[in-house]
């Protein structure tokens, strides 16, 4: 497949990534595990890529105490780590990274931030714009907000109100009565346009390209509908387990870790009405109404249905893999679910009757993650010894991860005098085309949050609809749990032979 380089569109300015303002990010958190693997090699990226305004600044803040000097240590340790580190932009880069060590609840904390920034705003731009990037522990989002309320590093109004954005990491509250309860906390401080709840997938290439193959093509929008599509599934498999996060996902499982925001995200984007511009508000909406429309799951499993597993010992190429019990720091009765599936139905006109199958679970035998949008059989076979139910149907899949691309199944004739039928792929893979891997999520998202688009960031009412939707699932599970069984499935196996019954048999299958 062959790239065509996109004259008339970068004519219009479409292509052409803006460099922010000036401006400056304080990391919360900023000697943790994400912003050393994602935050910080991100940002380094994107000043390989000019991409980073002349007056910028990091400040690293948190508990662990360090000193300008051996945060710039490890700064420069993440981007060596990191791919490509371009050793003459590494000094410039870390020229422009400073630590402030201190408890979240203390005001000095702040004070030292906010003369920090003053320092080094002194001989700089009139304007700086400050995000604050909340990379800690949940538990903490509450009091670092109030602080910087309370301390007027963020303003609701005023010239700051426009020079101040709180990035959040998720997860955004753990069910629908602490996340509102968190909303409400922080919009005494910020107002909505200053709060950026990230969801990384949306960060991703390919999940923003769904939105291209839906409305940058004619061919896709009329059949992506009731009439033409049998069923869409949602995939996301990981290899890995918890790792060294099970004080966090002991009080999180899969659900609140996946579902309730990458999975919903994914769906949203698929399965929303076309906005009337790519206007953030508009986007926006959109994603909200359709999530409205989803069925309350039945917790019965009568037509939609949700269900749970977690992982046990196992093995993969020989290795024994240990069960979610046995990790380091799990529950030895760990009720915890590492492994969701479910088979949702959209009550609206567009999608009436068609289901979604959404699965994502760790400790699984492959990392994959796709969309897949399986296509009805054809009405009619003219080929007399093959049913219609015989020929293999239509499959557009957009592939997240680990190949970005998409493919589309279409039946062929196989060469030769008989007629023969095989099934092929129109394929694109994103590095064959393009020459290069797309660049990480967080680089984009680090970019829309400097420069003040909120496109990609999840709304207050889009956050509390998949909560809604949600929150009943986890207190049936919690309050019924003979009703709602914990399955469990090998560690590196691909047995998710469960998720089989929510699918009606014989008529539609998992893709996997
Ligand atoms: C994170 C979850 O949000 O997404 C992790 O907290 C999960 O548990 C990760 O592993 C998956 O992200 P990716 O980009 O590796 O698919």
């Amino acid at each position: 497949m062959e790239y065509i380089e996109p004259e008339i569109m970068s004519e219009k300015g479409f292509c052409t990534e803006r460099k922010p303002d000036p401006c400056g990010i304080v990391i919360f958190g900023a000697s943790g595990d994400l912003s050393n693997r994602k935050l910080i090699p991100a940002l380094f990226s994107l000043f390989k890529r000019d991409l980073i305004p002349d007056h910028f600044f990091i400040i690293g803040a948190g508990r662990f105490p360090l000193d300008d000097e051996s945060f710039r240590r490890k700064v420069q340790d993440s981007i060596i780590s990191a791919k490509n580190p371009s050793q003459s932009l590494v000094q410039p880069f870390i020229d422009r990274c400073y630590y402030i060590s201190g408890n979240y609840n203390d005001p000095v904390t702040y004070t030292k931030i906010s003369e920090k920034i003053t320092i080094i705003n002194k001989n700089g731009p009139k304007h700086c714009q400050t995000i604050f990037y909340l990379s800690t522990p949940p538990s903490v989002y509450e009091i670092i907000v109030r602080m910087l309320g309370t301390s007027g590093l963020v303003k609701k109004t005023g010239p700051l109100a426009q020079q101040s954005r709180v990035v959040i990491e998720k997860p955004f509250g753990h069910d629908l009565s602490s996340a509102m309860a968190l909303d409400k906390s922080i919009r005494h401080y910020l107002t909505e346009d200053q709060i950026y709840r990230i969801d990384h997938y949306l960060g991703k290439e390919t999940v923003q390209n769904i939105l291209m193959f839906r409305f940058a093509n004619a061919i896709f929008e009329p059949i992506w509908n009731r009439r033409y599509i049998d069923n869409i599934q949602i995939v996301v498999t990981e290899i890995l387990g918890v790792e060294h996060r099970s004080g966090y996902y002991e009080q999180s499982g899969l659900l609140r870790d996946m579902f309730q925001n990458h999975m919903m995200q994914m769906l949203s984007l698929v399965a929303m009405e076309p906005p009337a511009s790519f206007d953030a508000n508009d986007v926006r909406n959109e994603k909200v109404k359709v999530l409205r429309a989803v069925r309350p799951f039945s917790l019965k499993c009568e037509e939609n249905c949700i269900l749970r597993a977690q992982y046990v010992k196992g093995e993969s190429d020989g290795r024994e893999l240990p069960g979610y019990r046995e990790e380091k720091g799990v529950a030895p009765d760990s009720q915890i679910e590492t492994y969701v599936s479910a088979k949702l139905m959209i009550d609206n006109w567009r999608w009436k009757g068609v289901p979604f199958y959404l699965c994502s679970g760790k400790r699984l035998k492959k990392r994959l993650s796709e969309i897949a949008i399986v296509f009805k059989e054809v009405p009619h076979s003219m080929f007399a010894s093959i049913l219609p139910s015989q020929m293999s149907r239509n499959i557009l899949v957009l592939n997240v991860q680990p190949f970005e691309g998409a493919a589309l199944r279409i039946e062929a004739k196989s060469p030769g005098p008989k007629w023969c039928m095989n099934s092929l792929n129109l394929e694109f893979r994103y590095r064959d085309v393009f020459g290069q891997d797309p660049p990480d999520a967080y680089e984009r998202l680090l970019l829309d949050s400097m420069i003040g688009d909120q496109t990609l960031f999840i709304r207050n009412d889009d956050m509390e609809v998949a909560w809604s939707l949600f929150t009943p699932v986890l207190d049936a599970w919690r309050e019924n749990s003979e009703y709602h069984p914990l399955y469990t499935y090998p560690a590196g196996s691909w047995e998710i032979a469960e998720s089989a019954k929510l699918l009606s048999p014989g008529e539609r299958y998992w893709r996997l």
